[in-house]
């Protein structure tokens, strides 16, 4: 049996990663709640995977901006203190050889006005998610309808946030345009029920991403930014693209016009079949030759196959990175993954 194609380094642009293995974005909640900042659990929890052998690390989600807050101990990249914070998680993971890039992250209507500053949630229209808030466990507030000046300044917001993130020390940024959160509700139907230019068929609903996309791209260059998108929803159990190759399609025109290089197609089933008996990534490489980070339940096995393949380039993980801090060792020497358990792996950083 040959060496496992994850474990094989690799050139992306600039970066120098030594696996091909990335530890997908996942939110932990323990920054400080109140001041955005991370500590030196974080740091340790960050440079653990980074010594063990992860290639790229995109952080858990972190908000430019207190309104795009979701949950209870959300990290934020808008006050210098943040920053600083950030600084040293970045140092750790460069000290041991790694990359790190911090996903930018706005929740949309997906939140509360007791997260958010007391200001009611953001959203392209002012439809209210059924269900109850992360952690709070209060139902999700009434979101107000962005204007096209809010749709300016969060913009301006993803800039600034993107532009902390290089004076940190990251890598680059992952903008999450998936999920159901804010800029995958401009992108859906259910939620964007705008009559602008930022609503009506799926291009002009895609017209948000685009434009937060250009912009971050301007602030840091296209070599260091990465969009993740998906068809899965957070708060919409089983919710479907009705048509999931015209939408795929949509997409890679808007990720062509703005000349994005990375991308991160996001599923909770890397195996599993959307639509002509292809998987989402498969439909994604169908009409894109850049860079894809695959992810979705994937075991070491079939994210080689999927990189031998030519399906994706790079293979994301995310629980069993929870719940193996020493994952690479455990694949180079043979050794068994220890399986995720939420209800223990959840509470403590390790
Ligand atoms: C605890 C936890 C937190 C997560 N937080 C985020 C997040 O902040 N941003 C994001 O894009 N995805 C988030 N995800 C989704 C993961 O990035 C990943 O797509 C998902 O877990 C599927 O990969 P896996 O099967 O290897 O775990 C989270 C997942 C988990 C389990």
């Amino acid at each position: 049996m040959g060496k496992n194609e994850l474990l094989n380094p690799t050139q992306i642009g600039n970066w120098h990663l030594k696996t091909k293995i990335v530890m997908a974005p996942m939110t932990r909640s323990f920054a400080n709640n109140n001041t955005g900042t991370v500590g030196e659990d974080i740091v340790n929890y960050y440079r653990r995977r980074a010594k063990d052998g992860i290639g790229l690390i995109i952080t858990e989600g972190i908000i430019p901006s207190p309104r795009g807050k979701g949950t209870f101990g959300v990290p934020g990249l808008y006050t210098n203190s943040q920053v600083d914070s950030w600084r040293k998680v970045t140092e750790a993971i460069h000290e041991e050889g790694g990359k790190i890039v911090a996903q930018l992250w706005h929740v949309g209507r997906l939140t509360h006005r007791e997260l958010t500053g007391g200001f009611p949630p953001q959203a392209p229209s002012p439809i209210k998610a059924d269900g109850l808030v992360h952690r709070l466990r209060k139902p999700y507030d009434t979101p107000e309808e962005m204007s096209l000046e809010d749709i300016k300044e969060v913009i301006k917001e993803y800039i600034s946030a993107a532009r902390n993130a290089m004076k940190a020390g990251f890598d680059g940024v992952e903008i999450h345009g998936a999920h159901g959160y804010l800029i995958d509700q401009f992108n859906s139907e259910i939620t964007n029920k705008r009559t602008d230019e930022y609503g009506g068929d799926l291009l002009n609903r895609l017209s948000f991403i685009k434009e937060v996309l250009k912009a971050v791209i301007k602030e840091v260059g296209k070599d260091k930014t990465i969009i993740r998108f998906s068809e899965i929803k957070d708060d919409i159990p089983g919710y479907r693209w009705a048509n999931p190759e015209e939408n795929i399609k949509a997409f890679i025109q808007v990720f062509n016009e703005v000349g994005i290089q990375i991308i991160h197609p996001s599923t909770n089933h890397f195996t599993e079949k959307v639509s002509n008996d292809m998987t989402f990534h498969q439909l994604v490489r169908k009409y894109w030759d850049g860079i894809i980070i695959g992810v979705g339940n994937l075991n070491p096995e079939i994210a080689s196959k999927a990189i031998k393949e030519g399906t994706i380039d790079l293979a994301a993980f995310g629980r069993s990175l929870i719940a193996n801090p020493d994952f690479v060792h455990k694949i180079k020497e043979g050794r068994p993954l220890k399986s995720y358990q939420a209800a223990i792996d959840l509470k403590y950083l390790y």
